[in-house]
């Protein structure tokens, strides 16, 4: 399945995040347990934020190819959304870190966040939120 969710303006999103501040996983996390206060209490054991880390890497990996060619991500989401559920993230707050990442992103950015990306990001999130199993 190929996406019409415009991928350029999502990559420079990404690469300029990347270039203005090194590793996004603080960033990313500080507003999740913003906007998700009860969900910090599941990383007590990652102390050395290895496992929030490579979380972030993998949901951001999955955009990619979710913009691009939609290989494994649909199929990994909902994977995820189960593997998660157990944990005790219910649905809706793991679908939700797809807008937290945006809302980091755009808050480091500034005016450097352009139009466009925020056009892409919000194609991404509505076709992220088509795939859920609740739209299956
Ligand atoms: C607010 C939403 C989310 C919360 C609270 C959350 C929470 C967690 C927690 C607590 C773990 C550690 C599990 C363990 O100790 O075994 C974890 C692992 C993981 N999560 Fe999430 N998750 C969220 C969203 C997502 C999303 C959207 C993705 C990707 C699509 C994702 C991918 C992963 C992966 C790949 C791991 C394994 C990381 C590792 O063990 O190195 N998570 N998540």
């Amino acid at each position: 399945m190929t996406s019409h969710i415009h991928s350029e303006p999502i990559l420079q999103s990404l690469e300029l995040v990347a270039e203005r501040v090194g590793d996004p996983t603080p960033l990313v996390y500080a507003e999740l347990f913003r906007q998700q206060p009860e969900m910090e209490a599941m990383f007590v054991n990652d102390r050395d934020g290895a496992v929030r880390g490579h979380m972030l890497s993998e949901a951001l990996d999955g955009i990619l190819d979710f913009v691009d060619e939609r290989k494994y991500a649909d199929n990994m989401i909902r994977a995820e959304i189960v593997n998660h559920e157990n944990l005790g993230v219910p649905p809706d707050v793991f679908a939700a870190f797809f807008a937290v990442i945006r809302d980091a992103f755009r808050d480091a950015l500034g005016r450097e966040w352009t139009k466009e990306m925020e056009e892409a990001w919000k194609e991404l999130l509505v076709a992220l939120s088509e795939t859920l199993p609740a739209h299956a």
